[in-house]
């Protein structure tokens, strides 16, 4: 309980000199995120397409994400973990910032779109979570280049960061164990092999994020702490009543994974997870309807702008709870 009070504190002072970039964001939103502005710098609109895994699409996707990476500043190394099934061609897309950490934050979400029905966008599931993680991954860019703080630094607990776009979330006919999670299950055992999957501290999930505001629960009791910092932190940047509601236990007290998704192969391997999903899922899932003109710039900047300033939070208080 003291140490809790005490960790509460020292966040507490280290929120205040932290947060809230607020002319970064004003700057770089309507850049990079708007529904409207079609610039060539824009990193949401090159989704409004399928990706199915293996398609022409899907690997124009991955160029895209190549290229963003690739006119960042800092050293970010690209873990591509490629393999066969089913007769496609998966591809998993891991940026690491700060090779080499003791410990790593994981911000996730899946590029590919469901096969059928054909056509299918999936702008909530998950374009939009995908174009969020460019965003903050550009943010860290900045952050760190901007001497606000160094990766390698011992202060800092020696924390990296490891943004993931799985392939092959989708079930390719119908959901079942073996068909679905094609590239969440391969990266975890392959991270289990190397002994990788230890070293994260923390796995973030993204997920039908970007329409309709709906509530987003706390799913493990494991990262409960971490969910009431980033519920703190919401309430804090915004003043739209809140997403997040650390008193909502209705799914925390079922004590294990309800919901299917890339987390689950992680999850097993007992790694924290904190799942950022709305519950109720939104009425057009898995349909057509799941397209841009679904989407709401509110709900996209609000998310884009909340991740980038919780991970810098997450991992300058990491040394202090390691
Ligand atoms: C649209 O994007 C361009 C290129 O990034 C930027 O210069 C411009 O300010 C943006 N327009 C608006 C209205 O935000
Ligand atoms: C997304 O693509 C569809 C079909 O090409 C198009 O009608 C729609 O205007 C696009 N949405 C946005 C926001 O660009
Ligand atoms: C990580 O360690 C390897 C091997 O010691 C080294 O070659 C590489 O430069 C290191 N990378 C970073 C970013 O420190
Ligand atoms: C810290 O990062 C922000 C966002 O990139 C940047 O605006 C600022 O200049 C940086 N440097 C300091 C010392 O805060
Ligand atoms: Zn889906």
């Amino acid at each position: 309980m003291i140490r809790t009070l005490i960790w509460l504190l020292i966040w507490a002072l280290a929120t205040q000199g932290l947060i809230d970039y607020r002319d970064y964001h004003d700057e770089f939103l309507p850049r990079f995120l708007s529904l409207e502005n079609a610039s060539d710098d824009n990193l949401l609109l090159p989704f409004n397409t399928t990706r199915t895994p293996g398609s022409k699409e899907s690997l124009e996707i991955q160029k895209l994400i190549k290229n963003f990476y690739d006119g960042l500043e800092s050293p970010w190394e690209l873990e591509e973990d490629s393999f066969e099934n089913k007769g496609l061609n998966f591809n998993n897309l891991v940026y690491t910032l700060g090779a080499n950490s003791s410990s790593y934050v994981v911000l996730s979400a899946h590029y590919d779109s469901k096969v059928e029905p054909e056509g299918f966008i999936g702008a909530t599931d998950s374009a939009a979570s995908c174009a969020i993680l460019l965003y903050v991954s550009r943010f860290l860019d900045a952050f760190y280049q901007n001497g606000n703080s160094s990766l390698s630094d011992e202060k800092n607990g020696d924390v990296g960061f490891k943004i993931v776009f799985f392939d092959g979330e989708e079930s390719l006919k119908q959901w079942t164990a073996e068909d679905s999670l094609y590239g969440s299950r391969h990266l975890a055992s392959k991270w289990i092999e190397q002994g990788l999957i230890d070293k994260i501290h923390l796995f973030v999930l993204l997920d039908l994020l970007g329409s309709n505001p709906a509530p987003i629960r706390s799913y493990f009791r494991e990262t409960h702490e971490a969910y009431e910092r980033l519920a703190s932190l919401e309430s804090t940047l915004f003043k739209s009543p809140p997403q997040l509601d650390p008193m909502d236990h209705s799914i925390l007290q079922l004590n294990g994974p309800s919901i299917d998704d890339d987390h689950i192969p992680f999850y097993r391997a007992g790694v924290p997870v904190l799942h950022l999903i709305p519950w109720p899922f939104p009425s057009f899932w898995h349909t057509l309807q799941d397209d841009f003109n679904h989407l709401q710039q509110n709900e996209i900047d609000k998310w884009a702008v909340l991740l980038s300033e919780f991970l810098v939070e997450e991992s300058s208080g990491f040394a202090d709870r390691l």
